[in-house]
């Protein structure tokens, strides 16, 4: 009878921590979602990108996995895209780097700008003011012309840092 006892006592005290491990392990809020997570998104096709050099803002259209929720094709943010007369685009978060506000491309001076603290751009995503609080220049982001049409892996970066930290 003692044996018996000790058996089921031993057998719960072994289950109990592999369930939770299981448990824990099948979290969705452990799925690696969210935010951080990035793929590639199309964002437009050539035709809407003239080889002028001039940053051209496009909101990313992309899933995105919350914890327990998939919303498909929601926006997520936004970048500046722009193409130069060689042809080649550079895609821009239009985050800002410092504290994270919206960066705004000015025309007029050929510059993004961030309301918040006053740090400025080039339009080629440069420091331009150095007085700017801004840690780094803006971020980039990797763009992949498929056919006719450009595609951007979209990526959150961690506000405040030297380096391009992808957010987890
Ligand atoms: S958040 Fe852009 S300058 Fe501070």
């Amino acid at each position: 009878m003692k044996e018996a006892a000790a058996v089921a006592i031993g057998g719960a005290a072994t289950l109990v921590p592999v369930a939770s491990g299981l448990l824990v392990w099948l979290d969705p809020l452990n799925s690696g979602g969210g935010e951080g997570q990035s793929s590639f998104s199309r964002i437009t096709g050539l035709e809407s990108l003239p080889a002028d050099g001039v940053p051209r803002k496009f909101t990313v259209i992309a899933d995105r996995q919350d914890a327990w929720t998939k919303n498909p094709k929601v926006p997520v943010g936004a970048i500046y895209l722009s193409r130069s007369a060689k042809g080649d685009i550079t895609a821009f978060q239009s985050i800002c780097p410092h504290a994270g506000c919206f960066v705004e491309y000015r025309p007029a001076k050929n510059e993004f700008f961030c309301p918040c603290h006053n740090s400025s751009f080039a339009a080629d995503g440069t420091i331009k003011d150095p007085k700017s609080p801004s840690p780094r220049p803006m971020d980039t982001l990797a763009v992949e012309i498929r056919g006719n049409e450009v595609w951007v892996r979209f990526q959150n970066f961690q506000a405040g840092h030297r380096e391009k930290i992808p957010t987890a």
